[in-house]
């Protein structure tokens, strides 16, 4: 067990022989990342802003929807409601709710805001979710870059949020959490939080210099994906972190081409702790528990406990915090720790990041039936 240099923002245990000599330069990933994939993941601070303009011009009364509000969408797009939440927390003043289905919630009335967000505006959940939405009379809102999803709130007089096209849906993470965050204040779900996404742009924009491509090879993200490099990554939340968790899951998914889990604390600790002694005899399995400063102070003690007691079984172990003032600073500053971690472990694979083309095939044969 050896501590890696980079480990001021995170406790890590890891086997040598996890480490890859691969330098992470931009070079080195552009020779992979066919679409830019990490130019995306770079340019969070400027989509953080962008949101806020786009949201504004999109000129939305204020509706108050005392039965709170309803996020719509799947995959990429659905990540920016939970993320929103999650920055929220005690602040949230009404239900907030994330739907990743083909319906919505059955206490869903006139009374309840429905933010239907979907990149491409054609996924077929969030089209039938829309659908609900309308017949049962609730307020509608509409994110997206077009697709039928555009068509159909253009047809309805539903408020749509335009977003930038081009991008893979999950690297518009920035403008679904904004999104999302606007829309809570506007039917009066949440806090306005506007000049303190602002604030937490300029923070990001520090943290892009630390951990992006042109930081030091020991900064903290590429010593994470050199220390996950050849293991089956089980992510663990908490609190603000668990959604977090959740996109760091789907992020090594998708741009790795890895299986990777997840899990949350205190319930990990009830179950998935004892599987964890099976863990050597199956593969290699690393641990990463995403930690925060204001985890209640026995899940904290968990963390600290339970990650020791991985340690024996797992390839690594590895324990980030998340860093800024603001919940809205602390999410996003570990969203961009793990979408790099995700683009790094591409690299050190020698895949590319951008393509998902087994979730494209996917939709095709359904839209054939
Ligand atoms: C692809 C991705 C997917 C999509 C999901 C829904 O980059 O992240 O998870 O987000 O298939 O599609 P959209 O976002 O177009 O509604």
């Amino acid at each position: 067990m050896s501590t890696p240099p980079a480990a001021q923002d995170m406790q890590a245990t890891a086997d040598a022989s996890t480490t890859d000599a691969t330098a992470l330069t931009r070079e080195a990933i552009a020779r992979v990342d066919s679409s830019g994939q990490l130019d995306d993941v770079l340019a969070l601070p400027d989509h953080l802003r962008d949101a806020l303009w786009r949201v504004e011009s999109a000129i939305m009364q204020d509706w108050d929807t005392s039965a709170g509000l309803v996020v719509a969408g799947m995959g990429g797009s659905a990540i920016g409601g939970a993320l929103a939440r999650a920055a929220l927390g005690d602040h949230a003043s009404r239900p907030i709710f994330v739907t990743r289905a083909y319906g919505l919630p059955p206490w869903t009335t006139p009374d309840t805001m429905v933010l239907c967000a979907s990149y491409s505006g054609d996924t077929e959940e969030t089209l039938a979710c829309y659908e609900s939405a309308g017949a049962l009379g609730a307020r509608r809102t509409v994110v997206t870059t077009g697709g039928r999803l555009a068509e159909m709130a253009r047809a309805d007089g539903v408020p749509v949020i335009p977003l930038p096209g081009g991008f893979q849906p999950r690297a518009a993470v920035a403008y679904m959490t904004v999104a999302a965050l606007e829309v809570a204040a506007l039917c009066g779900a949440g806090p306005r939080l506007t000049s303190e996404i602002d604030v937490a742009a300029s923070h990001t924009e520090q943290l892009v210099a630390e951990w992006g491509p042109d930081a030091p090879e020991d900064s903290l993200a590429k010593t994470l994906a050199r220390g996950l490099h050849g293991t089956i990554p089980v992510v663990a939340g908490a609190g603000l972190t668990v959604p977090i968790a959740y996109r760091w899951k789907t992020q090594i998914n998708e741009n790795a081409k890895l299986p990777c889990f997840m899990h949350e604390l205190p319930e990990l600790d009830h179950n998935e702790l004892v599987g964890w002694e099976g863990a050597p005899t199956v593969g290699r399995f690393s641990a990463v528990f995403l930690d925060d400063s204001d985890i209640h102070p026995r899940v904290k003690e968990r963390m600290e406990l339970t990650e020791r007691l991985i340690a024996p079984h797992a390839a690594a172990t590895f324990r980030p915090q998340t860093r800024g003032q603001t919940t809205i600073e602390r999410v996003i500053s570990l969203v961009l720790l793990g979408d790099l971690v995700s683009i790094y472990l591409a690299a050190l694979r020698g895949v590319d990041p951008g393509p998902v083309r087994v979730i494209d095939e996917l939709k095709a044969a359904l839209a054939q039936g």
